[in-house]
């Protein structure tokens, strides 16, 4: 038995995927993709928004980081393919992926009660659909190196889910633990974190304080009840990394305490 060290948290010579990484300026996926290249690791920056991608890329190269930007539509399965492609190209396999990537402001207001199916198989496909097309792609890249780490993006707003995004949300805290059963024999390892309200360029136009239901989040919350991408961080490099080795099928909520649960 070895003593912890910071050194359980370094990602050198590891490879990870980050999706929906380039899209708005200040996201949360930027927020990943940095950390993880900081820990050392190489990072693919993913997004159907390739130019933005690219300048993630182009931002972590610049600061000596590894990194590559893939334009990639994640629920399209030889889109996907092809993102795993160029990292093993580029890198030579994938040990951790981050199922970030998912449609937020797009489903603004949509009301479960009148979404109608074309609606609701376009939230599915990119909330949930995404993260397990990717995963499923991903998996055996893992497996042939030993293991891994995958972590879908929830959010507190799943606990309890009160809107369609909330619905998407939730359902991959369920993919989170079905897909840790099904790849635990493979030392392939799948948890989850639920952000609170991120000061994202997304998250806070959704979010303003003059809203009763931000404002009702705004009380529940024991400590901020924003931060900033970064403050996402540590739960992530926790997850990717040695130091995690004995968590899987966990979401984490990080979020200010505005979810408190068992
Ligand atoms: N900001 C918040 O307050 C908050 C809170 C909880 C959870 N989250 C979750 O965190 C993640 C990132 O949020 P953000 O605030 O950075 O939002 P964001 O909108 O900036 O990031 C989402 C990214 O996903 C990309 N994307 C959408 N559809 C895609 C597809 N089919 N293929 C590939 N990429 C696609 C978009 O281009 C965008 O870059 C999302 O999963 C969101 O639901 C955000």
């Amino acid at each position: 038995m070895a003593d912890f060290t910071n050194q359980n948290f370094d990602l050198a010579g590891k490879v990870a995927i980050v999706t929906g990484a380039g899209g708005r300026g200040n996201s949360i996926g930027r927020a990943y993709a940095v950390a993880l290249a900081n820990a050392g690791a190489s990072v693919v920056v993913a997004d159907l928004n390739g130019e933005g991608a690219q300048r993630v890329a182009d931002e972590i190269q610049a600061t000596g980081g590894k990194a590559i930007a893939v334009q990639v539509d994640i629920t399209d399965t030889p889109s996907a393919q092809a993102m795993a492609d160029a990292a093993v190209d580029a890198f030579g396999g994938v040990d951790i992926l981050v199922n970030n990537a998912a449609l937020m402001v797009e489903m603004g207001a949509a009301a479960t009660i009148s979404t109608d199916r074309a609606g609701f198989e376009r939230f599915m496909a990119v909330n949930v659909w995404g993260a397990i097309n990717c995963s499923q792609i991903v998996a055996p890249l893992m497996a042939s190196r030993g293991g891994g780490s995958i972590v879908n993006q929830s959010s507190a707003g799943a606990f309890p889910a009160q809107s369609l995004y909330g619905i998407t949300k939730l359902a991959l805290v369920a993919a989170t633990t079905t897909l840790a059963t099904e790849l635990g024999s493979q030392n392939i390892r799948v948890n989850a974190i639920a952000p609170g309200m991120t000061k994202t360029d997304a998250g806070s136009s959704m979010t303003p304080d003059d809203n009763p239901f931000v404002q009702s989040i705004i009380a529940r919350c024991l400590v901020q009840p924003r931060d900033t991408p970064d403050a996402l961080c540590g739960a992530l490099l926790l997850l990717v990394s040695e130091a995690g080795r004995w968590m899987t099928g966990q979401t984490i909520n990080v979020d200010g305490g505005w979810v408190l649960r068992y």
